[in-house]
């Protein structure tokens, strides 16, 4: 039986793990979220790894309102940063091994092939230096970790372009979507498996993993294949970044090599059209 925390359990891919972990009996899950474990409260972190025995914590809390984060400065680093802080110290006291998910934010998106591992990152957002403050937090604290590195995620749950695309075709019969940001869309649900899978090979190989489905594709590409799957009319214009001026700068390119994922996990990653064609 392995015990595992699963912290800021109610967003996507925190849903995602409690959807698949009920397939995993010999897995005892504890989920949290804020409102029973605030990762940025040092102390309540060290006395709920004191009075709970866990072999993973799982870290899926996050400030993902990348826009937001612009000006909410203060808030991102507290919780992508000084937060992870925190979980690694509790980590590193109680012996756990630390499952922490960052993202393809950390890079500067100027290459023209699959970002590595061993890529240097160069974020060009504030939340993508706070999800690198995080990692290097953990990476200075712990030696028994896994940082994995996804993209686009999107699930069932919250807020994401598939659900975004899904309610605007309610409203809109055209809409313009940009097709100068390249990456890897990634289901949850295949993270979680991927997430759940290193846990079960009780693999020691620690260290960085990017994980994302396979292909690689533009925002544009995205949204038709949804609105195709969907069956929804509703025309789009592919446009050009700089005609959807965001608050925070994104990577033109953010595709992440998995390689190293699917060594680790032992695992096939499915296609991002056949992950999306499994979606409701
Ligand atoms: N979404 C993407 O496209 C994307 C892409 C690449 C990487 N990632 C990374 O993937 C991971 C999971 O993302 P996600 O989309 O599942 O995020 P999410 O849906 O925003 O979920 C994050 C959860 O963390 C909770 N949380 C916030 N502050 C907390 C605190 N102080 N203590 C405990 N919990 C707290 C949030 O609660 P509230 O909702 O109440 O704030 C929310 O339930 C994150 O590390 C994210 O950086 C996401």
């Amino acid at each position: 039986m392995k015990k595992i925390l699963v912290t800021g359990a109610n967003g996507q891919l925190g849903l995602s793990i409690k959807a698949v972990g009920k397939n995993y009996p010999s897995m005892i899950f504890t989920f949290t979220d804020v409102e029973d474990l605030d990762i940025t409260n040092s102390k309540e972190v060290i006395s709920f790894f004191e009075n709970n025995k866990f072999d993973y914590c799982v870290n899926c809390a996050a400030y993902t309102a990348v826009d937001k984060a612009e000006e909410d400065v203060e808030n991102a680093f507290s919780i992508n940063a000084t937060a992870v802080k925190n979980l690694s110290i509790a980590c590193k006291n109680s012996n756990v091994v630390l499952i922490h998910v960052s993202t393809d934010f950390v890079f500067d998106g100027l290459k023209k092939t699959p970002y590595s591992e061993e890529d240097l990152p160069n974020p060009l957002s504030v939340y993508g230096s706070s999800k690198l403050k995080g990692e290097q937090f953990i990476q200075d604290i712990l030696d028994s970790y896994f940082i994995v590195r996804t993209s686009w995620l999107y699930s069932e749950y919250g807020n994401n372009f598939v659900k975004t695309m899904l309610r605007l075709s309610e409203t809109y019969k055209e809409i313009n979507v940009v097709d100068d940001q390249i990456g890897s869309p990634t289901y949850a649900g295949d993270l979680a498996e991927f997430i759940i899978s290193v846990i079960s090979l009780e693999s020691e190989l620690y260290g960085v993993y990017h994980f994302s489905n396979e292909g690689n594709i533009s925002w544009y590409d995205f949204a038709v294949e949804i609105f195709e799957k969907s069956q929804r009319q509703i025309k789009v214009n592919p446009i050009e970044s700089t005609s959807y001026p965001t608050a925070a700068k994104r990577p033109a390119y953010s595709v992440l090599g998995t390689t190293k994922a699917k060594k680790l996990g032992q695992i096939k990653i499915k296609n991002w059209k056949e992950s999306l064609s499994m979606f409701n």
